[in-house]
């Protein structure tokens, strides 16, 4: 091992008041909810390959394939498969024909430019109408107004607006609409369905964007979406010898839709941030963090799987009850597995993330257990920080 390698390996912990210190833990959830979202509705990833990437979430991940789109089905230029597993739903989508559309242009100019990549966060709203109206007057910049698509099931109304790099947000609205999925998509029955992996429900989405571009995000998600800063890391606090970040977590009115936005902060060598916007050629999506029920159980299956995820010095176990108190958990089962355990004022949560999923640094997982703490520990934070910048060494990138 390197020597950098070997002092990036030495694990600190900032302390309980390093934490409260950087945190805006108890900003109070405004009184009236300015944009009220009901939940994540799917997250669609534009991808080079949709039949090989679905089965890689479905073989490894346990996503089911439920619904299709494509020539079958109708569409001549581009493919989708939807994935769901509990409330959470992928939609993969690659492009066919680019020449015959400009939407298939635009699929595959984004998987020329980001790689696979996430394109849209959508967002389950009551109004799709009002709330892109909202949207827009108070600075949102639209991609797509207001359109309605209807079957036998009913009708769907989607629009879309931007935010950061070519990533947009959709907010679909379904209240008359009683098929499946949305109109254009027939339902799969597969023969080859492995069991789910106990995946329940998004948690939280992490974009990275651009150095002094943090704030310009946080302020859109608060002026235009009615979000508020919930929690905040300065670079003092997520960085090692090498380099550091900055971070700031918003979250929605009821609470349901947490996005972190990060920006790269100056060190002495490269940031992860910087590698990221370097491979994926801009800001977009970093990690989507999928909540369970059991994190041992899901995380031995994914394992089994296949999945690869980022390890922790086993120096990060020593005394982790004093640091923690008292867990439900086995410690040395956590620490066989590689899961990061940190705690809040509610409670605690065990996280764990992979690898990239593609060969570009780029997009990753994270697997989140919450035990009463309904906000983010820098302890695990850092963790996770110094768990890529070792990869990130190895990669040659640092
Ligand atoms: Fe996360």
């Amino acid at each position: 091992m390197s020597a950098r390698l070997a002092s990036a390996a030495r694990f600190t912990f900032p302390s309980i008041t390093d934490i409260m210190a950087i945190s805006t833990l108890d900003a109070p959830a405004p009184t009236k909810d300015t944009f009220p979202i009901n939940g994540t509705d799917y997250i669609e990833f534009y991808v080079g390959n949709a039949k090989q990437a679905s089965h890689y979430y479905r073989a490894a991940f346990g996503f089911h394939l439920v619904a299709y789109r494509g020539p079958e089905t109708g569409c001549r230029d581009r493919a989708s498969y939807l994935l769901q597993q509990d409330k959470i739903r992928f939609v993969l989508t690659t492009a066919i024909r680019p020449d015959l559309s400009d939407d298939a242009r635009r699929i595959a100019d984004h998987v020329h430019r980001h790689g696979d990549g996430v394109r849209d966060i959508a967002l389950w709203v009551d109004d799709a109408r009002d709330a892109f109206a909202k949207a827009v007057e108070r600075g949102a910049v639209a991609v797509q107004l207001p359109t309605v698509m209807s079957d036998d099931h009913g009708e769907i109304v989607i629009a879309s607006f931007r935010i950061y790099g070519e990533t947009v947000h959709s907010l679909v609205e379904r209240r008359n609409y009683s098929g499946l999925f949305m109109p254009g998509y027939r339902t799969v029955t597969p023969y080859f369905a492995p069991p789910a992996a106990g995946l329940k429900y998004v948690d939280h989405c992490v974009g990275n964007v651009e150095l002094g571009r943090m704030n310009h995000w946080v302020e859109f998600y608060s002026h235009v979406l009615g979000f508020r800063n919930l929690l905040t890391f300065d670079d003092k606090t997520i960085s090692t010898e090498y380099s550091s970040l900055m971070s700031k977590v918003m979250a929605n009115g009821n609470d349901r839709i947490k996005f972190p936005i990060n920006e790269p902060a100056s060190g002495k060598r490269k940031s992860q941030i910087d590698e990221y916007l370097d491979f994926y050629q801009g800001p977009g999506v970093q990690h989507m963090a999928l909540a369970t029920d059991d994190i041992i159980a899901t995380v031995t299956t994914l394992r089994d799987r296949g999945v690869e995820f980022l390890s922790v010095p086993t120096t990060y176990y020593d005394e982790l009850q004093g640091r923690i108190g008292k867990i439900d958990e086995p410690v040395g089962d956590l620490a066989k597995l590689g899961i990061l355990i940190d705690r809040d004022p509610d409670g605690y949560l065990l996280q764990i993330f992979t690898k990239p999923v593609e060969d570009r640094p780029t997009i990753f997982f994270e697997i989140i257990q919450r035990k009463g703490a309904k906000s983010f520990g820098a302890g695990n934070f850092k963790a996770l920080f110094e768990a890529i910048e070792r990869e990130q060494g190895l990669r040659g990138n640092l």
